[in-house]
């Protein structure tokens, strides 16, 4: 494609010389005879250089390159200047210039200042693509979270990603224990060689161990040829056994031993078969619980477990909702998109049990909906919407799906109107339309004292 130029000059001659040699060095030129013509082109389309005089009637050449720079700030002036003028010239470069030239001016000298400005230009343009790419990948590749637990989570993922040691990721479903073992996978020196990811619950019982560690032809019904194993695919590199809990017992001696070994056995040979890869094991089952119902062998879980890493539930580390919110609107292409006030304490009162993977799902579903860059609680789904601030759902409580004692909850809602009214008695009963000895007689029933006694002047008096 042809590089595209703008020029500007109010005299006709010139304006010629300048649109035939850079047409004929192969540009494709724009030509307008005033400032003000020259910026209404630009404002249609920006050119990534521009060539103007600098002496003109109405609109001169550093006004012109002011409007241009404010437009877009990566575009390159060159001015024209008259003979003689050189502290001119000295303005125009301090003014934000690239480059002048001065008439009367040879092809020769238009052509190197050209091609000069047009090799900045192209390697702006590479660098700018360049980082691009690179936040893209890293991006969508890190662990975004700003709370305490996440950071001691990426704390642990540094330290322990460039060591062969294996980590067992525990966690609720959703909770990012995949996306964990990846980072630690490209944080690793086996970053360029294969992640193999393999699901114990996904695979058939009876094809697992062929699954894993291969088989030889006519090792059984159906092995019509040698088949390679997970472990040896992942030669060199990281092996993720994601729902290892799930892992058949009669399984995992032989897992046990590959691990120790570092060496399989692939069904029907009796070859053992040296492999270098690293194992992440992750489980969303409570493992411990395995190991005390003889489900999971203790050896196994101890060899896996060398480095534990827990991703706690999205529920008990809030603070990374509205990182993710913003991380996944611009992951999903929409920078802009942004949620107000109560559509956010909504999302933060939600429980999530879906965690990360939930909310990501939720945003999703948002940005394709959506008829606006701003997002309300009318956009948000009703279930997260419910958790809202009471006058989003026009109700004042939410009760918790498995019920709740109704006792507890006006023990609840009787210390909150005291608290609110700094526990003056009287204030308290007019806050909830009560008489003041229905009030005491409450405050008596469930114990109700405050938690740091009061002096004297303030208990019960009004
Ligand atoms: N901290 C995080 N930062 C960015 N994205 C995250 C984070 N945690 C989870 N995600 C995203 O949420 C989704 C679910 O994460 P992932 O698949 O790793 O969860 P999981 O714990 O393996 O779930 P499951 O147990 O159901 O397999 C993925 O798209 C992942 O990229
Ligand atoms: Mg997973």
């Amino acid at each position: 494609m042809k590089q595209k130029i703008l020029i500007i000059d109010d005299d006709a001659s010139l304006r010629r010389v300048l649109e035939y040699n850079l047409q004929e060095a192969g540009f494709a030129v724009t030509a307008a005879s005033s400032g003000e013509e020259g910026l209404a082109l630009f404002t249609a389309a920006p050119y990534p250089l521009v060539i103007t005089d600098m002496k003109m009637p109405g609109m001169d050449g550093l006004q012109l390159m002011t409007s241009i720079k404010s437009l877009s700030p990566g575009t390159l002036v060159i001015m024209i200047t008259a003979f003689g003028t050189v502290d001119i010239a000295v303005q125009a470069m301090k003014a934000g210039a690239y480059d002048y030239i001065t008439k009367p001016f040879n092809r020769d000298e238009l052509l190197l200042t050209v091609a000069k400005a047009l090799q900045l230009i192209n390697v702006e343009a590479e660098n700018r693509k360049l980082k691009e790419e690179l936040t893209d990948r890293s991006d969508f590749r890190t662990l975004i979270g700003a709370s305490p637990q996440m950071e001691k989570v990426c704390a642990i993922v540094r330290k322990i990603a460039d060591t062969d040691a294996s980590v067992l990721i525990t966690g609720e479903s959703g909770t990012g224990k995949e996306l964990v073992a990846r980072s630690i996978h490209s944080l690793s020196s086996r970053k360029d060689a294969p992640f193999i990811a393999v699901n114990c619950s996904a695979i058939p019982r009876d094809l697992l161990e062929s699954e894993l560690f291969g088989h030889l032809k006519g090792a059984f019904t159906g092995a019509v040829r040698d088949k390679p194993g997970k472990f040896e695919l992942a030669d060199g590199g990281t092996i993720f056994l994601d729902e290892v809990g799930e892992l058949p017992l009669e399984l995992q001696p032989k897992l046990l031993r590959a691990l120790q070994e570092k060496e399989i056995e692939p069904v029907g040979s009796s070859h053992p078969r040296k492999i270098d890869f690293r194992v992440i094991a992750a489980t969303n089952l409570d493992i411990e619980k395995a190991l005390g119902e003889a489900s999971f062998r203790e050896d196994l879980y101890y060899r896996l477990a060398v480095i534990p890493i827990h991703l706690p539930p999205l529920r008990e580390r809030k603070e990374d909702i509205k990182l993710l919110l913003k991380h996944f609107c611009v992951k999903h292409g929409a920078k802009k998109v942004a949620f107000d006030e109560p559509s956010l304490a909504a999302m933060l009162g939600y429980s999530w049990p879906g965690n990360v993977r939930e909310l990501e799902n939720m945003v999703e579903r948002l940005l394709i909906m959506r008829s606006s860059d701003s997002l309300t609680l009318d956009d948000i789904p009703d279930k997260v919407r419910a958790s809202g601030p009471a006058k989003a759902s026009g109700k004042i409580i939410n009760l918790p799906e498995g019920g709740y004692p109704l006792e507890k909850l006006e023990q609840e809602i009787v210390t909150e109107a005291l608290n609110r009214c700094s526990w003056n008695q009287a204030a308290a009963a007019r806050f909830l339309k009560i008489p003041r000895h229905t009030l005491i007689y409450r405050m008596e029933k469930y114990g109700i004292i405050p938690a740091k006694p009061l002096p004297e002047h303030e208990s019960g008096k009004e």
